[in-house]
């Protein structure tokens, strides 16, 4: 072999060492935009039940979203900062995701002969995984779309009147469901995948993390749906007066 032909042969392999790093960056991407999101479903969530504790907590913390603390009377900009913020990193997750859809009919056939003979769980999580996701593709952008559009129109009457009087709330029950699993058969994947809780006996502490994820994600499940009932039964109370804004200690 000539001399050149060494040197190219190495600065091939050169090429393929530095492609083939490409699919792995890719992937800690992946792993890191969804666990920002699923960060922010957790708190999300958490801060939408506050209406379990009455419209007044609702209400404080719309205003504090909307930086009370920072500008007199707030502003609903900061929601749609928020929410930009999130969208970018939704899509850029979204983007990264699709490299994992099934690109096929044949492909996807495939799958499923191989996760009905293998009946392994972690090949049906992976399919409520890229289902709810597929979902989510759509959810997501018409709620973060109505947010970004309406961000002044937040808070314990504001939001009911859309979830009842609008018919919003079967869209919510669709997001609630989608995200609550997607999130959760995420962060279980995610944990497996690196590896963070497997300690010396990665087989059992694996078992013990699959039960704490499906606990959390029935509470999680359990307070949206509260929540949503929440928002419903004072929409339909507050339905002759479709419009107008709550402020603290208002009984109607
Ligand atoms: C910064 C971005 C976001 C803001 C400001 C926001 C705000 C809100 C608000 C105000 C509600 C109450 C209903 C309403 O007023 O229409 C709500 C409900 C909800 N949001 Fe978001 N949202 C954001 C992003 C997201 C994302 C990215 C997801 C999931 C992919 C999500 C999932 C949900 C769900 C499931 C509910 C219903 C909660 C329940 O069942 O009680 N939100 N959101």
């Amino acid at each position: 072999m000539s001399d050149n032909s060494v040197i190219e042969s190495l600065l091939g392999k050169d090429k393929q060492k530095r492609k083939s790093r490409i699919p792995a960056k890719l992937d800690f991407l992946q792993s890191a935009t969804g666990l920002v999101l699923a960060i922010f479903i957790i708190f999300h969530l958490l801060f939408e039940s506050s209406i379990l504790f009455g419209k007044d907590s609702m209400y404080i913390l719309t205003k504090l979203f909307e930086g009370e603390f920072i500008i007199e009377g707030g502003s609903p900009l900061f929601i749609v900062f928020l929410a930009i913020s999130i969208f970018a990193i939704l899509i850029l997750h979204s983007l990264l995701a699709m490299r994992k859809f099934p690109s096929s009919y044949r492909e996807y056939m495939r799958f499923k002969t191989h996760a009905k003979l293998m009946k392994h769980s972690d090949t049906n999580l992976w399919f409520i995984q890229i289902s709810s996701g597929f979902m989510l593709f759509f959810l997501a952008s018409i709620h973060l779309y109505v947010i970004m559009t309406n961000p002044m129109n937040i808070g314990p009457f504001a939001s009911s009147d859309r979830i009842y009087s609008d018919s919003a709330w079967i869209m919510y029950l669709m997001l609630l469901v989608s995200v609550v699993l997607h999130a959760g058969v995420g962060v279980y994947r995610l944990i497996v995948k690196w590896g963070w809780f497997d300690g010396d006996n990665p087989k059992n502490n694996r078992i013990k993390t699959r039960k704490i994820i499906k606990a959390v994600t029935i509470f999680y499940l359990l307070i949206g749906i509260f929540s949503l009932a929440s928002y419903i039964k004072i929409g339909y109370d507050h339905r002759d007066n479709y419009g107008d804004r709550y402020s603290i200690g208002d009984k109607k």
